[in-house]
């Protein structure tokens, strides 16, 4: 039985005062609830804080990217180590709005990949197509080539360290999510795709979460389908409420 797992991404959203606060209510309404599995991914400079205000509590702590070196005249970047270092179990990696927004490719995903599995992060690897590959019939095609090129060279034994969140770009930020039939659909196809690649047991064990306008309202239609095991929540993560919501209905 794979354990669900619901993940705040709060992408480039509060403040040092309000991501103690946003922390602090997660915590104290999550209780000793260990049934699912909870981490709050929240900007660069907020992890310190937000990973000491997680101590001793079930929440874990992630991140929303990293860079493929370990260290390095990267201005600007933020190494896999680093993570590591800070607290972090997870760090997201190939979120569309960093592969359409600021144009990360392929190879990129797949050394960032790399580069974290192999510290010991758990890499929560994000695919999905957008509106018009959907709309060309595409889906199918855009995953493979997203799953055959971010794990190229991924050994078989890391693959314990690696989740996938299908977030199609069309329902990301925008009040539009997919159907329960069209996620169930897309997670079974990525299910056979690992286990296609690693085989059945990797398959089976793969933690696939969905992310994409997830809120209380819709989130036990998509938590509790067959191969869904979680959701990436974006805006819900920002209201401690919705976001507590959200993982009960994960229950
Ligand atoms: P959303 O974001 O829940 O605001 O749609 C999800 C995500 O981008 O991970």
């Amino acid at each position: 039985m794979r354990r669900k797992l619901v993940i705040g991404n709060w992408k480039m959203y509060t403040t040092a005062a309000t991501a103690r606060e946003l922390t602090a209510a997660v915590v104290a309404g999550l209780g000793d609830e260990r049934r699912v599995g909870v981490a709050l991914c929240p900007p660069f400079p907020y992890l310190a804080a937000v990973g000491d205000a997680i101590r001793g509590s079930a929440v874990l702590l992630g991140a929303q990217n990293c860079h493929d070196e370990r260290q390095g005249a990267f201005t600007g970047e933020v190494s896999a180590p680093m993570l590591l270092d800070l607290g972090c179990r997870y760090v997201i990696i190939g979120h569309s709005e960093r592969r359409h927004k600021l144009c990360e490719h392929n190879d990129f995903i797949n050394r960032k990949v790399k580069a974290a599995l192999e510290v010991g992060l758990t890499v929560i690897l994000c695919l999905g197509e957008t509106l018009e590959e959907r709309e060309a019939g595409r889906v199918a095609g855009v995953l493979e080539e997203q799953l055959n090129q971010d794990l190229l060279g991924v050994k078989p034994d890391a693959l314990s360290r690696l989740a996938l969140a299908y977030e199609p770009v069309w329902a990301i930020g925008t009040g539009r999510n997919a159907t329960p039939q069209q996620a169930e659909n897309v997670h079974s196809f990525l299910r056979m795709q690992i286990s296609g690649r690693y085989g059945e047991e990797t398959g089976q064990a793969l933690p696939i979460l969905y992310g994409g306008s997830v809120k209380p309202d819709n989130a036990a239609s998509l938590l509790q389908l067959p191969n869904v095991d979680g959701g990436l929540i974006g805006g819900a993560s920002l209201v401690a409420d919705q976001f507590l919501a959200i993982v009960r209905a994960a229950l």
